[in-house]
């Protein structure tokens, strides 16, 4: 019974300290172009590390990126752009934030405590808005109406995942007619617009998305009908 849990014991403790020495691995950052990337380093032990060495550096040894030593810390490789978070230290934490990131940040990047023979790895992805420029997304509009109320007919019209930034309208047969304020929202550079109207009057009506800047427009059509008027 002794000897088991000696055994056991003796097999904890060496995984443990398996994972105190080996290389962590395996966290990505994804960031868009032009954002603050945040790269996540923490010792997990809640340690004081305000005078306690590290350092970030970019693809191996080639470039570095982050030096915290007790009293200055430094940024050859990208001056003036890297910081850590002050408060966070005090609980073990040495991430960095590396200002408005340039498809030229992206890489493997190594979070080092030299005297605790910790690292860390995370690599940065930077996702290019360009890439979404070379590769529009044709707007589609597609079509909805609520129930009758008795102010009329409530018209909905949904694109989604368009880019470069569609205008959209609603028209009956002759004019483009009233609509509400577009709610719009981005994501990656691709834009999701709904658009509605109100109509009191039987009929064609259409909803129009244009995207000038690919010559693209694309419209459907949806027939109303009034009753009781
Ligand atoms: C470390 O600090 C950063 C920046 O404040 C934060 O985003 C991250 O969640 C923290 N990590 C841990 C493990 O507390």
């Amino acid at each position: 019974m002794e000897l088991l849990s000696l055994l056991f014991m003796s097999s904890c403790f060496l995984t443990l300290s398996g994972l105190t020495f080996g290389d962590q691995s395996g966290t990505s950052v994804i960031v868009r172009e032009g954002d603050d990337a945040i790269l996540p380093c923490s010792l997990g032990t809640n340690e004081n590390i305000e005078h306690v060495r590290f350092d970030w550096t970019k693809n191996g040894t080639e470039k570095e990126v982050y030096i915290h030593d007790t009293g200055v810390d430094r940024s050859p490789a990208l001056p003036g752009r890297v910081s850590h978070f002050p408060d966070d230290l005090q609980h073990g934490n040495a991430s960095i934030r590396i200002n408005k990131v340039q498809p030229g940040d992206g890489g493997n990047y190594t979070c080092d405590f030299p005297s605790r023979r910790k690292t860390f790895r995370i690599k940065l992805v930077v996702d290019s808005v360009l890439k979404v420029r070379n590769d529009p997304g044709a707007a589609e509009p597609h079509v909805t109406s609520h129930d009758q109320t008795n102010v009329g007919v409530l018209l909905q019209c949904d694109v989604k995942n368009a880019h470069p930034k569609p205008t959209v309208e609603w028209w009956d047969s002759n004019n483009q007619i009233p609509s509400e304020k577009p709610q719009v929202s981005e994501q990656r550079g691709r834009f999701n617009i709904t658009l509605k109207a109100t109509v009191e009057k039987s009929g064609r009506y259409r909803c129009v998305a244009k995207q000038e800047e690919i010559k693209h427009q694309a419209q459907k059509e949806i027939n109303v009908h009034i009753y009781g008027k």
